[in-house]
């Protein structure tokens, strides 16, 4: 049997066809389903998106009107779950928490498990930040879409317009990215035929780590240390004198600027009084590629989607802990699109490695 050995980071693998998304890193361009994302995420918004990736593979597939009455009816659904998730996820994090509250949901659930899902986890999201605070969970309202319910049910009543187009452009944002490792992981378990929320499952927990969906919380931890622009410099060399790597910055891909890094800097503009706090990003920003290009030459390294995500989480008054499970809000369609792509056509995945222990005598 022809046995081939790759890089263990999978670097440059290509493992499947997919019609779902394409990362183009040299060039540093997104295409979802055929559009650029510059021009599909704020045009469409998350249920017009979804509704693009699950086309002709389930059920509400290019319908955004039908995707989002069955979002609507999955978040009520999903809220008969919260009095249960709520004490099973004290202490946790609110990915943590998201963690428990899929992992309770059955298969044998008779509604269409991309809904349920998609559903689920704004609602149990929502109620694990507000029991947080020592808040009751407010209930979904169906008559709004994801994004606007989602923003209510945090804070308790509408956002301002604004608000709730910046969140509705964000999920849509990241709803889908190639073969990043959540993704992957989602369609090995596919690939055992495990379904789709014991898929999805997987896929939060690939997401959750800080090289992944883990970054934002931290970019802002760096911007508090920084303080002023001024400070940017010394403390950018102290921190490339101590190994810590900047987050918010670096791709596998993308040699070039990760095109959602520029979608989601254009939305925290639209947002009042954020003129500060984004000239101050920026700053940050020009002086962590200067170092960058300084201390690590060789490497083509760039601001990734996660930088801005950082802000413009922070300005919709977003607790910086629940920033990974709300990214896991909007890249669930992904992961759906790609577990039932793979349900469809793929094998079971099953890599081999390399003995390199002992053998018996
Ligand atoms: N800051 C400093 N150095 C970095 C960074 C960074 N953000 N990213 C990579 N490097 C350096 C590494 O130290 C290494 O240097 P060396 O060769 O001198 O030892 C070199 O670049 C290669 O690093 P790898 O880890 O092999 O590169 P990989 O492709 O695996 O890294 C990753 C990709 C994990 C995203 C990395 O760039 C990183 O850790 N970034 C910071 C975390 C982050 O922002 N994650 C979000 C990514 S976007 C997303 O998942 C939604």
């Amino acid at each position: 049997m022809l046995q081939t050995r790759v890089d263990s980071g999978l670097d440059g693998v290509i493992v499947a066809d997919t019609v779902m998304s394409e990362v183009d890193g040299e060039a540093g361009r997104l295409i979802v389903r055929g559009q650029a994302i510059e021009d599909l995420a704020g045009a469409r918004g998350f249920e017009g998106v979804a509704a693009l990736l699950w086309d002709g593979f389930a059920e509400g597939g290019g319908d955004e009107t039908a995707v989002r009455q069955g979002l609507a009816q999955a978040r009520v659904r999903a809220f008969a779950e919260v009095p249960k998730l709520l004490p099973a996820a004290r202490g946790l994090t609110p990915v943590e928490g998201l963690r428990v509250g899929l992992g309770m949901l059955a298969d044998s659930e008779p509604m269409p498990h991309h809904y349920l899902v998609c559903g689920a986890l704004p609602v149990f999201l929502a109620a694990l930040l507000r029991a947080a605070e020592s808040k009751s969970a407010l209930a979904p309202d169906p008559t709004l879409t994801t994004a606007q319910d989602l923003l209510r049910m945090i804070r308790g009543n509408r956002a301002e317009e604004a608000f709730e187009k910046a969140l509705d452009t964000y999920l849509a944002t990241v709803a889908d990215h190639g073969f990043n490792a959540s993704t992957f992981t989602a369609r090995v378990v596919a690939s055992t035929r495990a379904g789709l929320i014991s898929s999805v499952l997987a896929a939060l927990c690939a997401l959750k780590g800080p090289l992944h969906g883990g970054a934002p919380g931290p970019v802002l931890d760096m911007f508090d240390e920084i303080g002023t622009p001024d400070r940017a410099e010394a403390w950018l060399d102290d921190a490339f004198a101590s190994g810590t790597r900047l987050m918010g910055f670096g791709h596998r891909v993308y040699k070039k600027r990760d095109p959602r890094a520029d979608v989601l800097k254009n939305t925290v503009a639209t947002l009042p009084q954020t003129a500060g706090r984004l000239a101050f990003a920026v700053e940050v920003e020009r002086s962590a590629i200067a170092s960058l290009r300084k201390h690590k030459p060789k490497q083509r390294l760039e601001t990734n989607v996660e930088y801005y995500t950082a802000l413009l989480l922070e300005a919709l008054e977003v607790p910086r802990s629940a920033f990974t499970a709300l990214f896991a809000v909007g890249r669930a369609a992904g992961w759906c699109a790609h577990i039932f792509e793979q349900e469809k056509g793929g094998r079971l995945i099953r890599p081999q490695s390399t003995y390199v222990g002992p053998r018996p005598q």
